[in-house]
């Protein structure tokens, strides 16, 4: 089976197509759409054979729990049993948009979606497309974002079509989505993966809310607490280092480094910016954005892992980005598909 492709705008929807979509997920079938966060790859969350499709088309290990994505604030009480003082600010405040929250499960969501647990995962995307599809699907689609397992997470239907094309019945292109990075998801008042709505953001309108410890610690002793962030993910296939230090040293660092590989015959790729593209001598070097607009690094950084992928680099070095608002999400993804991998690059010199 190839999947169907079909093509619309957020402003200029297809609701034949959205109807065919939805009554192919009512039937238990898989349907990629865009969101503003990433491509996700749907199925009727309150179907565990969906679910189950789900994690055999992604190859994806099924204790890993599914987000469910409902489009009216109506629907959270038909699949959580509570939902806490603070859920309830966050809600108001960002839904729909690219945040995530982890609340108790009413029964009618099977555990086959939640990876066995009594959580269930709950988010409200403001994409239009992804709006539609779910009131067309009857209101609950599960989706994790639409890549194989352990690759970039899609921000293409091209991306989707290349993992999942032939696994799956339909992909909804609508174009290269907004932010590239997954939802912050939220057990209040614990951040278990950060994202477009930062810490501080949260902070602001809560008050009391840390980031989960096993995300900061990455040397096994404390496991994250949403199961999916132990995984290595987002991996590129080549060997992946991220080097820091001021730009002048990381820029000489990865110059030495990279002559260094090119010697031995080894192809290098780096992952500079738009104000450092031009000073790497020895290397295939994809600009991923400029530091003066953040949101543009994190809009491309799957998108360049991907492109690595197709060059088949052996190497690759990567700046760091410690940007002030989106910094913790982008090093978050960036650290977690370099295996931690850090250059110092004043050490390096010595
Ligand atoms: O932006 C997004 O959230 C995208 C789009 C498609 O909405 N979806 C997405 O799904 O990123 P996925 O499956 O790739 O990531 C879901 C994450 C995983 O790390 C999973 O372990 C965690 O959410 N998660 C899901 N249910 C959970 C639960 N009940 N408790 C803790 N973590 C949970
Ligand atoms: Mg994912």
């Amino acid at each position: 089976m190839r999947a169907q492709i079909v093509a619309m705008t957020s402003e200029n929807l297809d609701m034949d197509a959205i109807k065919r979509a939805g009554d192919i997920l009512k039937a238990g079938g898989l349907v990629a759409f865009p969101t503003e966060t990433v491509y996700g790859l749907g199925g009727n969350a309150l179907d565990p054979q969906a679910s189950m499709k789900i994690y055999a088309a992604k190859g994806r290990p099924s204790d890993n729990p599914l987000i469910v994505h409902i489009a009216e604030i109506d629907q959270l009480a038909k699949i959580a049993t509570e939902i806490p003082q603070g859920a309830k600010i966050l809600a108001e405040k960002y839904w729909p948009g690219p945040l995530t929250m982890i609340l108790p499960k009413a029964d009618i969501v099977p555990k086959e979606t939640t990876g066995g647990l009594d959580s269930v995962a709950v988010r409200f995307p403001s994409d239009r497309i992804a709006q539609e599809l779910i009131k067309a699907a009857g209101g609950f689609v599960a989706a994790p974002s639409a890549n194989t397992s352990g690759r970039p997470s899609p921000t293409m239907a091209e991306h989707v079509e290349e993992d999942l094309g032939d696994a799956i019945d339909m992909i909804i292109d609508g174009g290269q989505v907004g932010i590239g990075l997954e939802s912050t998801i939220v057990d209040v008042p614990v951040v278990l993966r950060p994202g477009y709505i930062s810490l501080e953001m949260l902070k602001e309108t809560l008050g009391d809310v840390r980031m989960d410890r096993g995300l900061l610690i990455t040397d096994n002793s404390v496991h994250p607490k949403a199961p999916g962030m132990k995984y290595r993910h987002y991996a590129p296939k080549a060997d992946l280092s991220i080097v820091e230090g001021t730009e002048e040293q990381v820029i000489d660092c990865i110059n030495r480094l990279s002559a260094d590989a090119e010697k031995k015959g080894l192809k290098v790729g780096v992952i500079a910016t738009n104000e450092t593209k031009d000073r790497y001598a020895h290397a295939d070097v994809f600009s991923i954005g400029s530091r003066e607009e953040e949101e543009t690094i994190a809009h491309h950084l799957y998108e360049v892992l991907r492109n690595f992928d197709d060059d088949r680099v052996d190497l690759i070095y990567s700046e760091a980005f410690y940007t002030p608002r989106m910094g913790q999400a982008i090093m978050n993804r960036l650290l977690k598909a370099a295996g931690h991998k850090i250059i110092n690059a004043q050490e390096e010199k010595k």
